[in-house]
């Protein structure tokens, strides 16, 4: 029945003629849409503003046909054109209106001539990081501009260089100037003025502003389509953004995670200090491996094979007999093809070497050196605030460290439902690849020193464990959300014992000779790890990737900037 009364009625509406504008309240627009069946007005009036003498069709329900417009309709619809083509006029007017006063507001503006008064003191040149020392005296301050804000008769920007963050406020002829209207972010500027508190309740960086007295213009950015905000897009793609990085690096979020990474090689440093190791600084350039032959970067030497270094390790040991326990901060290659978060190509490796000790001391050692460092980071206000920023929930590991084995943890996988890289449980021999590993390390949320990994699955130079020689002397550092941070071992001391661990990876001794000689010119017990820094940068700040905490960040398909 219904059926035959939708025919009928259909069957009377007359065709629409040509130039018929359409209009759909459920699914049309009005200014994005074109008037036709398949892109509809929202409203009549539009159409008729859009279109005065066109007829209009409309539907009335969202599965009914397009229907001539009744009059009492049209009637209305009239009313509604005239009161859009008022509303356009009126904004057009506005804008010629605009144009014309900011053309004169611009005029006006080059008449204004800033000129700093000599009766001012002479400024004392200062970084922002010196504001609050240096409040009420007048200073002088290079830096980038940051942020800016227009307002009648003010201006006001926050400025960065480098040190920290001030707002600065023009006022007057200063914030009319011809440079103050046109200024754009980025531009670097030489401000000049007293830094005063900031009243109660209000909030501005370091609790003060800069009553700004003259001010110039060193570099002006550019503004328009090339203006950093639009090369600079926060949803651009990722790989957009690494072209980009060199401007990227200016965002507040890469400034702090920059900033992280300084204090924390510095504290590293200090509890290296503290505990007594001395700084190294070994090649990059080798012709050995340590890490297995898949991940080598090589390149011509003079004619020669050569490599770009996986490790540092091998030199390191050879440091022990002449300065003792030593580290290094040295940048370490890895071909990686796989795309991972945690995986880069070049990665800055803190590494060390320790002498006449146990497993059990480099376990406390490695334990003690990660919270210390730590600490020191969370120590100085300016890391604290900005960690406090960057993870909110961040809380710093105590001792001692969840000790856990290979093992036990192939145990903890089971029992937990997790597969191997084949789908099955997880059986002695087998590696806890990435995605395994990250699982119970988050479950478990607390720092893991994994220790006893089997032979197999581990480096030639790793000392067995004397109750298993099935295992070894070596621990990885699992943290949440990254996972492995740091991998270490005992090193096999018997020069015998060494040259098994070659032949069973395959590797010539030969090149190795310095090495070996370690093991023949006096020989100790000893041990090292070395710590990934982008990734314990990853734990600390809170970043999905490791990419975000390397400067330029390097893997395959990447080597720019
Ligand atoms: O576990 P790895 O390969 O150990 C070594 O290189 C030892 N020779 C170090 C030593 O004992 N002196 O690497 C150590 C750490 C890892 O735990 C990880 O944090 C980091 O280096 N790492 C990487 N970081 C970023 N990208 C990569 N491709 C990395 N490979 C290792």
């Amino acid at each position: 029945m219904a059926e035959a009364l939708e025919q009928l009625s259909l069957k009377d509406i007359p065709p629409p003629p040509p130039g018929t504008s359409f209009v759909d309240d459920a699914t049309g627009a009005d200014a994005a849409s074109a008037g036709s069946q398949e892109s509809p007005f929202k409203t009549p009036a539009y159409a008729l503003y859009t279109f005065p003498d066109a007829p209009i069709y409309i539907k009335k329900a969202a599965d009914g046909p397009f229907e001539p417009i009744s009059a009492s309709m049209l009637k209305k619809a009239k009313k509604g054109a005239e009161g859009l083509a008022k509303k356009l006029k009126a904004a057009e007017e506005a804008a010629t209106k605009k144009a014309a006063d900011d053309a004169r507001k611009l005029d006006d503006a080059k008449k204004i001539v800033l000129v700093t008064d000599s009766s001012l003191p002479k400024p004392k040149h200062i970084k922002i990081r010196e504001g609050t020392e240096n409040r009420e005296t007048r200073v002088l301050i290079h830096g980038w501009v940051h942020r800016l804000r227009l307002q009648k008769g003010l201006a006001f920007l926050v400025l960065r260089d480098g040190t920290g963050f001030l707002q600065c406020v023009l006022a007057g002829d200063l914030a009319n100037a011809y440079s103050t209207l046109t200024l754009t972010l980025e531009s670097t500027v030489t401000v000049y003025g007293v830094i005063h508190p900031i009243p109660e309740g209000k909030t501005a960086p370091g609790n003060h502003e800069l009553a700004v007295d003259y001010y110039s213009v060193v570099g002006l950015a550019p503004g328009g389509d090339d203006a950093i905000t639009n090369k600079v897009q926060e949803n651009a793609d990722p790989s957009q953004l690494l072209d980009m990085r060199h401007l990227v690096l200016r965002g507040e979020t890469m400034i702090g995670i920059f900033k992280i990474r300084a204090q924390l090689l510095k504290s590293f440093r200090r509890v290296y200090e503290d505990l007594g190791l001395t700084e190294v600084t070994p090649p990059c350039m080798v012709q050995t491996q340590v890490e297995g032959g898949s991940t080598l970067f090589s390149l011509k030497y003079y004619g020669e094979d050569a490599y770009l270094t996986q490790s540092s390790q091998l030199y390191l040991e050879t440091c022990l007999p002449a300065l003792g326990d030593v580290y290094c901060v040295q940048e370490s290659f890895r071909a990686e093809r796989s795309h991972t978060r945690r995986h880069l190509s070049e990665y800055t490796h803190v590494e060390a070497e320790l002498a006449f000790l146990t497993f059990e001391d480099l376990l406390v050692h490695i334990e003690t050196l990660l919270t210390r460092t730590i600490e020191y980071v969370l120590e100085d206000p300016e890391s604290a605030a900005i960690l406090a920023k960057l993870n909110p929930g961040f809380k710093k590991p105590t001792l001692p460290f969840r000790r856990m084995t290979y093992e036990s943890a192939l145990d903890w996988l089971n029992e937990h439902g997790v597969p191997n890289e084949d789908g099955e449980a997880f059986k002695f021999g087998d590696d806890i690849a990435e995605a395994a590993e990250r699982k119970m390390t988050d479950e478990i949320n607390e720092p893991i020193l994994l220790t006893r990994f089997p032979v197999e699955i581990k480096s030639f130079y790793m000392q067995k464990c004397a109750d298993d020689p099935r295992v070894t002397e070596s621990v990885d550092v699992l943290m949440p959300n990254v996972g492995e941070i740091t991998g270490g071992s005992m090193r096999i001391y018997e020069l015998d014992e060494l040259m098994k661990g070659y032949e069973r990876e395959g590797i010539d001794p030969a090149p190795y000779y310095w090495f070996n000689d370690q093991r023949v010119y006096g020989t100790c017990p000893h041990g090292g790890y070395g710590l990934g820094t982008e990734r314990i940068l990853a734990w600390l700040c809170d970043r999905f990737t490791v990419r975000d905490c390397s400067l330029y960040p390097r893997f395959s398909g990447r080597c720019k900037p």
